[in-house]
């Protein structure tokens, strides 16, 4: 048996919450991650890409109980959701799992039971917030009510959003529960925590040498400060794993949501037959975390003190980045630049927001900005522009007027194509130290001489006089872009697989880009990259703006063409009523059927209806239909319900959503006629209308 040469590489990105959609600030780590991992595979390392979706917690239980979902139907929604935004950005995960398995279960009581047995715990009683109403325990960012230091209104129970201050959710005025309103006492329970104290002298050691220099002043701060007890109870209700010494208490996501990245690990190595052991318990496989810089804290103190613990190897590096503005500022639901991966995808090429992405992306921690403007100029004049451009003219003109045949270099072209080698290796020192905009910069400045080279020869003139110059030319413009998509493959792999075949050639790895082509036919030019468009990004941003805001409210980014067109007009400036497809999107509209009606006798309009949603569970929902229809007679029925509608409290109960009725809007009264839609045979109950 051979040995392995280099050590494997075992890379994470931080688990997303499963609570909400994956956005394009996410996407700056799982991109960055991205392009290491297959930097690392094209420059033959064994590596894989493990993450999770993060699933436990009690924002998630409200809103599964918002939705009426269960928490395990609303997480494995979301699930399938990132898992296909994700693949149409080409993010290449080895795996993609969920922190609810049985394997983080089994290994986060091991964990546990590790910290226990060598008496890291302790069990402390205090008083926390409790809704009387929702019978619950209310976690910090479920409190809501006016800031003791500042007296602003409508402030969470950990921070001011109006003075910045921190405090504890039994210090807000006047507290009310967020989900119900009503008021929370104070009332006392039992919290088990890790005293993180016992760990100092580990991570006085452990946290110089694994975590980034830009941190290491905080991280001191921390390490040589309180390292306060952390806790790791909840109790129920909560939406996690039992602490099986405890019923009632159960593991705080912040714990569960780490040993994701064992689990995971331990269930891609069940798939791929290999022992999981290898990577995270001996040998000198290299283990890497991608995280941003607001959880800190928990990879570099906890989740080392966690591992060492419970006999785990600690990670090798923890990479941390920082966070994306756009247009310099923090995401905005208003501004509509706090964007979906989906609203992006349904406007804009994913691998345009790669190449940018990568353009600001260097080892740092600083935060980066995506400027809408800075995005289409760059996309345009760098990736368009300059770099397909090369291979755009260089192929077509071979294949049109010389039979798509390469030759050899010319003596100029050897040279260029000789310089631009030379480069590779600043290109792959730059990737290992996960510098991109060093990387994209070389690829820059090599695509600018070679477009210097193309306009001096003039390949368009030379052809008329010697068509085996002019072969001589193209050959070199090509395999100089060649030379460009190997350099960019971690970033565009599907520009760079487009380009293999063009050339006829397998899927690039690093060491490709050592060969010159110099005979070989080129195939048929397939589109690699076109220009984006500013209105699209402009549609985009629209989409992105919380219904009922007017569309197109602020000027397109960059200067766009007047709408001459009627058909431009119709779409882009339209009625501030007219909303898009993502706006439509949000609402889920259900086939239900009645199983049981009753007129309610306080209230003139209403009936009391209960609806079978199918896989989404039972419903009661009042309608105002009283004056049009006899309860009996709606018993059986199929209609159309709103199922996403938050829950309404009325006089008389919850209604869980809304019934859809045609009336027309012009008569009034309490006689008006109404008109329950209902679905043509063989719909069933949960079916989706859209
Ligand atoms: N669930 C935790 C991580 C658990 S890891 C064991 C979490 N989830 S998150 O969905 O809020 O964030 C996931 C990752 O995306 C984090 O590393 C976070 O820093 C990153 N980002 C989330 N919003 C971001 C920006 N606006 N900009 C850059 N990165 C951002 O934290
Ligand atoms: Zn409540």
């Amino acid at each position: 048996m051979t040995r392995r040469q280099r050590p494997r590489r075992l890379v994470t990105a931080a688990l997303p919450y499963a609570n909400g959609p994956i956005h394009i600030g996410h996407l700056v780590e799982y991109l960055q991650a991205d392009f290491w991992v297959r930097w690392n595979k094209m420059n033959a390392r064994d590596c894989v890409y493990i993450c999770a979706d993060d699933t436990h917690g009690t924002p998630i239980m409200v809103k599964a109980r918002e939705l009426g979902l269960t928490p395990e139907a609303w997480i494995a929604k979301s699930h399938a959701e990132h898992a296909r935004d994700f693949a149409d950005f080409g993010v290449g995960f080895d795996i993609y799992s969920s922190t609810n398995s049985q394997e983080n279960r089994e290994l986060s009581e091991k964990f546990y039971a590790a910290l226990r047995d060598q008496g890291h715990l302790r069990t402390r009683t205090q008083e926390q917030l409790w809704c009387d109403h929702d019978r619950m325990f209310l976690p910090d960012r479920f409190v809501k009510g006016v800031c003791p230091k500042c007296g602003a209104t409508e402030q969470y129970g950990d921070s001011c959003d109006k003075c910045g201050s921190t405090y504890s959710a039994s210090e807000l005025k006047s507290p009310a529960c967020a989900i119900c309103g009503s008021k929370p006492n104070l009332k006392p329970t039992s919290v088990i925590s890790v005293k993180l104290s016992d760990f100092r002298d580990f991570l006085r050691e452990w946290v110089p040498a694994h975590s980034p220099v830009e941190a290491a002043n905080k991280l001191s701060e921390w390490v040589e400060g309180e390292l306060l007890d952390w806790d790791i109870s909840r109790d129920a209700p909560y939406f996690g794993f039992e602490i099986p010494d405890h019923p009632g208490k159960f593991f705080y996501v912040w714990l569960t949501a780490p040993i994701g990245y064992v689990s995971s690990t331990w269930q891609l190595c069940d798939q791929r037959g290999l022992n999981f052991e290898d990577y995270w318990s001996r040998g000198d496989d290299e283990i890497y975390h991608f995280i941003g810089k607001d959880i800190i804290k928990f990879h570099c103190l906890f989740w080392p003190a966690m591992l060492k613990t419970a006999g785990f190897k600690t990670p090798t590096q923890v990479f941390v980045h920082g966070m994306l503005t756009v247009n310099g500022e923090k995401m905005s639901k208003s501004k509509g630049t706090s964007i979906t991966a989906r609203t992006y995808l349904n406007h804009l090429d994913p691998q345009f927001l790669r190449y940018y992405y990568a353009t600001k992306l260097t080892s740092g921690m600083s935060d980066l900005d995506l400027g809408l403007d800075d995005f289409v100029n760059r996309v345009n004049s760098e990736l368009v522009g300059k770099i397909t451009n090369l291979g755009s003219r260089g192929a077509q003109m071979l294949a049109k007027r010389l039979d798509g045949r390469l030759s050899r270099l010319d003596h100029d072209g050897r040279a260029l194509l000789e310089r631009a080698q030379a480069r590779r290796a600043t290109i792959a020192a730059a990737y290992e130290a996960r510098d991109f905009a060093r990387a994209i910069q070389e690829v820059r400045e090599i695509a600018d001489e070679a477009n210097k080279y193309f306009d001096e020869k003039a390949p368009w003139n030379l052809i008329k006089s010697d068509p085996e110059a002019t072969r001589a030319v193209l050959s070199t413009t090509l395999n100089v872009f060649r030379l460009l998509a190997i350099a960019l493959k971690p970033i565009l792999p599907k520009y760079a697989d487009q380009v293999a075949r063009l050339l006829g050639e397998a899927s690039y790895k690093w060491r490709d880009g050592e060969a010159v082509l110099e005979g070989g036919q080129v195939g048929e030019y397939e589109h690699l990259a076109t220009r984006v468009d500013a209105e699209k990004v402009q549609a985009m941003v629209d989409a992105s703006k919380p219904a009922g805001t007017p569309l197109n409210s602020n000027p397109p980014p960059t200067k766009s063409p007047p709408a001459q067109s009627s058909a431009t007009t119709a779409q882009s400036s339209a009625a501030p009523n007219v909303i898009d497809i993502d706006t439509f999107g949000k609402i889920d509209l259900r086939i239900a059927k009645i199983i049981a009606a009753e007129a309610v006798p306080e209230a003139d309009k209403l009936i009391k209806l209960r609806l079978d949603l199918g896989p989404l569970g039972e419903r009661q929902i009042f309608a105002g239909i009283k004056s049009a229809y006899d309860p009996a007679q709606l018993v059986g029925r199929l209609t159309v319900v709103v199922a996403n509608l938050a829950p309404r409290k009325m006089k008389f109960g919850m209604s869980e959503g809304m019934v859809l009725a045609a009336s027309d809007p012009n008569e009034s009264g309490g006689t008006k006629p109404m008109f329950l839609l209902s679905p043509d045979s063989g719909a069933k109950p949960g079916d989706r209308v859209k």
